[in-house]
């Protein structure tokens, strides 16, 4: 290990799905992108000689029971096995701007915010695939089958097509889209969800393979759809997996009267539930002269909207 640096902080982005989460986890393509919410996280020395994680005034020991902030411990742990255990504690505070369970990818924020700063830290420069290795210990420690695409839109920033076969590949944008970010409030366990779905698999075999097979085709026509700027195209993309997110269970009451309530005014081409579902946020795509008007009216009901603009940075140095 090299000589201990004051502190290191390192940033990442949350992301959205756009199309093809669940699918995602049983092997279909999806595509996700970065958001403009990001975690922080400042790697420094401890004061004795036990590791410590802090966020919002909480503190839990890397080595301890799983916390909290069980995502950075186990990257935090996996970092000190593979490069060794410092003699002297460590600190790891995260400042992360992405409500947890909110399904815009806090803990894979966190996860490869975690893995860059602290291996940083310790002496280590990693390249980015180490990176998404490393920070899919946190994924796993938060939910025990992730696809990785969460930890990969966040590493890279700006939007990605994706398949665990494949990996990732970063989409060419030839003019920026904005979407329209609503958080319902509701805090949901990915795991838990993820687990409905495989059940729904499990009971449906044949037509899920084929729902897999179809937001294949549908990520592939979405790519497509972005290159020539087709947003109604893409909007009628998002309004149909929506529906197939209600048939694997993964909507909501809330949620479909979220939806009902974005697209009633006509600012919007589509809107689908983002991520595991089950609460969690929805994203709509706004026509663009309507963007500004469709989040202050859903501003009103929900006050965690907002819009982003992609694409936007992945992993940086702070
Ligand atoms: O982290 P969430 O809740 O946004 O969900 C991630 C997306 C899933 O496809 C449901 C799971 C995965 O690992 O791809």
């Amino acid at each position: 290990m090299s000589a201990l640096e004051n502190s290191i902080t390192a940033s990442a982005p949350g992301k959205v799905i756009i199309i093809g989460e669940h699918f995602v986890v049983h092997g279909s393509y999806a595509v996700a992108a970065a958001i403009n919410k990001r975690a922080k996280v400042t790697v420094s020395a401890g004061k004795g000689n036990e590791s410590v994680i802090l966020s919002n005034g909480e503190k839990t020991s890397v080595m301890g029971e799983k916390g909290k902030f069980s995502a950075a411990q186990a990257v935090a742990r996996r970092i000190f096995e593979e490069y060794g255990t410092p003699s002297k504690g460590i600190r790891v505070e995260i400042e992360s701007e992405i409500p947890p369970g909110s399904g815009l990818g806090s803990s894979a924020a966190i996860s490869v915010a975690t893995a860059a700063s602290l291996s940083k830290f310790i002496g280590h420069t990693l390249d980015n695939d180490r990176i998404s290795e490393i920070a899919s210990f946190g994924e796993k420690s938060v939910h025990g089958n992730p696809s990785g695409i969460d930890s990969e839109a966040s590493l890279l920033g700006g939007m990605i097509l994706y398949s665990r076969e494949t990996g990732a590949k970063q989409i060419p944008l030839n003019r920026g889209i904005q979407l329209l970010v609503v958080y319902s409030g509701h805090e949901r366990s990915t795991s838990a969800l993820v687990s409905k779905v495989t059940r729904k698999k499990e009971e449906f075999p044949s037509t899920f393979a084929h729902l897999s097979d179809a937001f294949s085709f549908a990520s592939l026509q979405l790519v497509d759809a972005l290159s020539t700027g087709d947003l109604p195209y893409l909007g009628a993309l998002m309004n149909l997996a929506q529906a197939s997110l209600f048939w694997v269970g993964c909507s909501t009451k809330e949620l479909d009267n979220l939806i009902e309530n974005v697209l009633s005014d006509e600012s919007c081409f589509g809107a689908k539930l983002t991520g595991a579902g089950g609460g969690g946020s929805i994203i709509a795509l706004p026509k663009p002269e309507k963007a500004g008007e469709a989040l202050t009216r859903i501003s009103k009901q929900y006050s965690s909207s907002f819009l982003v603009s992609i694409p936007q940075e992945g992993l940086r140095w702070e």
